[in-house]
């Protein structure tokens, strides 16, 4: 099985460049079957798919831990109640399936929720060829080790230094946490045609020491479909983002 994360700063696009992989993903048979996790507490993925979830891992942990749980079977081991649970909360389209791990309320409960995704992800290998992850901003999910066994991470940037910087300190504190993702890519995004921005990047991705997989333009057709929450998944073949994601997909992919 093969995983693949996208991560970055916040707001740098990494829903929407999560959203155009899978849609070569799901459309390649040679993905095999697709499952996407929203690994977002904040959960937007679901709404560039245009796929209704209606329930996340944080509700089931919640169902779970309550005294009151009508679930909650003596009879059951937990592992294999939430086994069950999540199945009952997987949306499955006959193109790839979705995930939500949501959030829980109460200290330390967004751990346990992570400890239940990395179980379920072990039991998934063999239900799953691939798995995409989109991440939550920032470095947190390296400290709560949800990232530790993707094969394949995509840092996703804005232009801009800060953006590039968060990027650089996935790849470091990975490493000092001896997380070793297979491959480590450097994705920047809403890239314009202003020369003087692209030679300021340029520098600062030289400087970054980080391998860069492809840029992807701003571009209208993402501002108006999200200004009216039109899925994503739903932009035309040859809008610009959707023709420079696909260029990544056949480098990160193949
Ligand atoms: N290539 C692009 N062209 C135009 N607009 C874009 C592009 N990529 C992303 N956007 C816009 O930028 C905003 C942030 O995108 P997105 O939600 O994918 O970022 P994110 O990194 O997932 O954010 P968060 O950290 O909140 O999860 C959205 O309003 C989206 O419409
Ligand atoms: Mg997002």
């Amino acid at each position: 099985m093969n995983i693949i994360a996208v991560a970055g700063k916040g707001g740098t696009g990494k829903t929407v460049v999560a959203s155009l992989l899978l849609k070569f993903m799901a459309d390649n048979g040679a993905c095999g079957r697709v499952l996407a996790i929203d690994a977002d507490p904040a959960a937007s993925l679901p709404s560039t798919l245009g796929v209704k979830v209606a329930k996340t891992l944080g509700d089931v942990r919640e169902e779970i831990a309550s005294p009151s749980g009508v679930f909650f079977s003596e009879d059951m081991p937990t592992d294999m109640l939430i086994e069950y649970k999540i199945d009952e909360i997987m949306v499955n389209t006959p193109r790839f399936s979705v995930l939500v791990m949501g959030r829980s309320e109460g200290p330390g409960c967004y751990c346990l929720i992570n400890d239940m995704l990395r179980h379920f992800i072990d039991k998934l290998s063999s239900r799953f060829d691939t798995i995409l992850i989109d991440c939550e901003a920032g470095l947190e999910h390296l400290s709560r080790r949800t990232t530790r066994d993707v094969g394949t991470m995509l840092v996703v940037s804005d232009l801009t230094k800060r953006g590039i910087d968060t990027a650089i300190a996935i790849k470091s504190i990975a490493a000092k946490l001896h997380i070793d993702f297979g491959q480590i890519y450097l994705v920047l995004n809403k890239i314009t045609e202003d020369e003087k921005v692209k030679t300021a990047l340029a520098g600062l991705v030289k400087d970054s020491g980080l391998t860069l997989v492809g840029t992807v333009p701003e571009d209208e057709h993402i501002r108006a479909f999200d200004l009216i929450g039109k899925p994503i998944l739903d932009l035309p073949a040859d809008s610009k983002a959707v023709v420079a994601v696909k260029a990544i997909f056949e480098k990160v992919c193949k």
